[in-house]
């Protein structure tokens, strides 16, 4: 039985599903290629994804291949209960709503693994975490996020995976378009339906110059911002350096900024002491996984006023007030509605690939992170210039000897 908020809100989750479903070719020609075969046909899969009108395209699909799918949300509050109304008149089963405590949150994801999934799709590692906690039989798993991936790469170490794991969020067509320009435009997306403000000439000061680092600060400097970079690998400071940004040490930006954005994936990113020497009226948010990157727990201690939807005023005790984004949890997904569908056609059809990728190949895979496989990524890619009716040049064969004759 599925536990959703509301079932009246299906047809309202269709039209959301039927509008993302049309901007995301990459993905749905690929189901079309491989429906006939169903695939997964006897297959359970457990899902723990960001119930979004994206996700319900993969997971439709996925049901369309034969497999019985079974989801779960990857963050507490992060569910679109409309949508997760419709999965559910489809004969999905889902297990998530809107607004969650953390025991509801856990026992959403509980309830997943009761239905014996034979493969797991993961945003963040909870779902493979309480998996492995149950020591369940599962052939192996895909992993949508850099969070997860660092924690499983840390039990492999350890020697204490009990099944492989593709590292889908490190994929080329993954990690390079969803991380940079996904989260680019859905971070802007959530602040401005947060804040409402200008960027342009405010400076704007972002944590961590990854791949969503990167593609925050383009975007906030494509909006006029003033951007300042914080990091602590001294390859991605010069980076952020030579593509213009100011670098500087929190301490010191803190001073400064008028936005301030987490994107590291780290915690204690932005503490008390940084917050008590913040100018009056600074807005803070966080984009990565968890919400340990800003100390919201220290400024929702203080006087606090919900101002707008997802926007607490923080007073704090020398009178600044400062402001926080959705309680410092990831403001794209909350604020906003997450990555548009043409980003999350290719992260899905990584998704795709990989599990029948581990279908086919579990029994040989050892437990351990493997990557998506390249020749996954390269089709991946040619399919997304196919559908956009791009075309790229090739090597003749002169050019290959040229570098095969040294
Ligand atoms: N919100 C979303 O939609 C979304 C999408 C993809 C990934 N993520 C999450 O965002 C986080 C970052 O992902 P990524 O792919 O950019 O990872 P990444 O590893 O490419 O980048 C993280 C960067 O943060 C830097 N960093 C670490 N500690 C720091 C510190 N104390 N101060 C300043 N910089 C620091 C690292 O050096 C690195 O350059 C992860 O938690 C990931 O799971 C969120």
């Amino acid at each position: 039985m599925s536990k959703i908020k509301d079932p009246s809100l299906a047809d309202k989750g269709k039209t959301q599903y039927e509008w993302a479903k049309d901007h995301m070719q990459v993905l749905t020609h690929a189901m079309t290629k491989l429906k006939k075969s169903r695939p997964l046909k006897n297959i359970t899969l457990g899902v723990c994804l960001q119930i979004t009108k994206e996700t319900s395209v993969l997971l439709m699909g996925l049901q369309d291949l034969g497999a019985k799918v079974v989801c779960c949300g990857g963050n507490p509050l992060t569910t679109q209960d409309d949508i997760a109304a419709f999965l559910d008149s489809q004969g999905i089963k889902v297990l998530a709503w809107s607004n969650q405590t953390k025991p509801e949150y856990d026992w959403c994801q509980n309830m997943v693994l009761q239905h014996k999934p034979d493969i797991l799709t993961d945003d963040g590692g909870d779902l493979n975490i309480k998996a492995h906690k149950a020591k369940l039989r599962i052939f192996g798993a895909t992993e949508e996020t850099t969070t997860g991936i660092t924690r499983y790469q840390s039990l492999a170490k350890k020697g204490r995976l009990q099944y492989p794991i593709i590292a889908v969020n490190n994929a080329r067509t993954k990690m390079l378009f969803d991380n940079q320009y996904g989260t680019g435009q859905s971070t802007i997306d959530g602040f401005l339906q947060a804040m409402n403000l200008l960027f342009a000439s405010k400076r704007t000061v972002i944590a961590g110059y990854g791949w969503l680092g990167r593609g925050v600060a383009k975007r906030c400097q494509g909006m006029g911002a003033k951007c300042i970079v914080t990091e602590v690998d001294p390859i991605k400071a010069l980076e952020a350096h030579m593509d213009g940004f100011e670098v500087m040490p929190m301490s010191q930006a803190a001073k400064l900024g008028d936005i301030f954005i987490t994107c590291t994936g780290m915690r204690n990113i932005i503490t008390k002491q940084h917050i008590l020497s913040m100018n009056d009226g600074a807005v803070l948010g966080n984009v990565g996984h968890f919400d340990v990157e800003i100390d919201a727990k220290f400024l929702l201690s203080q006087k606090v006023r919900q101002v707008r939807p997802n926007l607490d005023e923080c007073v704090l005790p020398n009178k600044n007030k400062v402001y926080l984004v959705s309680k410092g949890r990831v403001a794209n997904l909350i604020a906003s509605e997450g990555h548009p569908p043409e980003i999350m056609a290719l992260s899905f059809s990584n998704q795709l690939y990989s599990i029948l990728y581990i279908l086919k190949n579990h029994k040989k895979l050892k437990n351990q992170v493997y990557p998506v496989p390249e020749e996954i990524d390269n089709q991946i890619a040619q399919d997304a210039l196919d559908s956009e009716k791009i075309k790229l040049d090739k090597l003749s064969k002169k050019q290959i000897q040229y570098h095969t004759s040294w």
